[in-house]
């Protein structure tokens, strides 16, 4: 039986400063699972939600949504998972989902990993951003609507097709290296500091090129490894208004660019006449337009993690608990982690 309280990190106002408190533990439903957090993942958007005020409303919040555990207690109908299962899983905005905590209940979309906790909760935010911008097929997503390598027809279903991968070392673009890796994407050509050539080559990045050359070096040498040939889809995994700017630029016309942040950033305003399309992916499991992707990707995870096409993110264990997130989303904001996961261990304070 999990306690009746637990140590939550909140955020209690709209822009206002995260507090760790002793809130109650959440009670499942019929068909709920209620999750003991032993690994959960820094993410970007925290550190953006917390300065920017953005994505939620409700306050007090508690955010987080990458997570891995062991199943606490079942709903009375769930059938799939028992006490003691050890899963990972997405997170939500909302109290109850939020993974800054020590329990929370999830939707269940989660896998049963055989890696680490800690590897486990790089996974989620990542693989589901990288999957939905690239695959999901419903008209009213934010998708490159690319077909998904499920199966035969899919897989290497890009053979002989450039790609470019802005931030290939960030957590979204170790994933879409992959993911490009298994659509057959070739060559696959990334952006990132040179010391992670090695770990990106690893992934399935053919190239990696100096994301602190000039934009016109950049081009250059993106030409040269093409000789010509159009890149017609780029995935921008850093979505900053030179990144952006650089991969609009890199894409030819009628190709599709998805851009993890709001294009509002990009430098210079879309030209009609390019015919270029600009998607900003939303990678929530959670959101209708992309619970069908969800599933099939969920499917396809374990198989994916056993045989090693999918790896997890470099992980760094920050000691100290829910209490040691602020300082690790300032190091986040502040560019001070390189092609690695920061994770906390919520139980450190039980
Ligand atoms: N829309 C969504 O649903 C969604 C979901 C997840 C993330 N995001 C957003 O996507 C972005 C990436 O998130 P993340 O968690 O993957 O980030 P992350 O892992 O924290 O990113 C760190 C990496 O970014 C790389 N980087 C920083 N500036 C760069 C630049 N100008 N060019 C190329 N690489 C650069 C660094 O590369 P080096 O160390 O190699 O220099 C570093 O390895 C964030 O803006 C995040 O808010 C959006």
């Amino acid at each position: 039986m999990a306690p009746r309280m637990q140590k939550a990190l909140v955020l209690p106002t709209k822009m206002g400063l995260f507090s760790l408190q002793d809130v109650p533990v959440y009670r499942p439903g019929p068909t709920d699972v209620l999750v003991k957090i032993e690994s959960a993942a820094l993410n970007p958007v925290e550190w953006k939600i917390q300065t920017m005020g953005i994505y939620i409303e409700n306050y007090p919040a508690i955010l987080g949504t990458d997570a891995a555990g062991v199943v606490e207690e079942t709903g009375e109908n769930v059938k799939t998972l028992v006490k003691g299962d050890r899963i990972l899983f997405q997170g939500f905005f909302e109290p109850a989902f939020g993974t800054f905590q020590q329990y929370s209940l999830p939707e269940r979309l989660q896998i049963s990993p055989k890696l680490s906790f800690d590897q486990a909760a790089t996974l989620p935010v990542a693989i589901s951003t990288a999957v939905l911008g690239m695959y999901n097929q419903r008209p009213e997503s934010t998708s490159a609507y690319l077909i998904h390598p499920w199966n035969e027809a899919g897989h290497n279903a890009y053979a002989g097709k450039p790609i470019l991968i802005v931030g290939g070392s960030s957590s979204v673009g170790q994933c879409v290296i992959q993911m490009a890796k298994l659509s057959g994407f070739s060559p696959i050509i990334t952006t990132a500091s040179l010391r992670n050539t090695p770990l990106l080559s690893s992934l399935g990045a053919s190239h990696v090129l100096d994301r602190n050359l000039s934009p016109a070096a950049l081009m250059s040498k993106l030409g040269d490894i093409t000789g010509g040939t159009a890149i017609s889809f780029v995935y921008d995994a850093i979505s900053l208004p030179d990144t952006q700017l650089l991969a609009y630029t890199a894409l030819s016309p009628g190709g599709t660019l998805v851009l993890t942040f709001p294009k509002e950033l990009l430098a210079e305003p879309e030209k009609a006449s390019d015919r270029k399309t600009i998607v900003e992916v939303f990678g929530s499991l959670y959101i209708p337009p992309n619970r069908d992707i969800a599933v099939a990707m969920c499917q396809k995870l374990g198989g994916w993690l056993e045989s090693g096409v999918l790896k997890p993110n470099r992980v760094e264990v920050v000691p100290g608990g829910l209490a040691a997130i602020p300082a690790g989303l300032e190091r986040l904001k502040s560019n001070g982690v390189s092609a690695t996961k920061l994770i906390v261990h919520p139980q450190e304070f039980a």
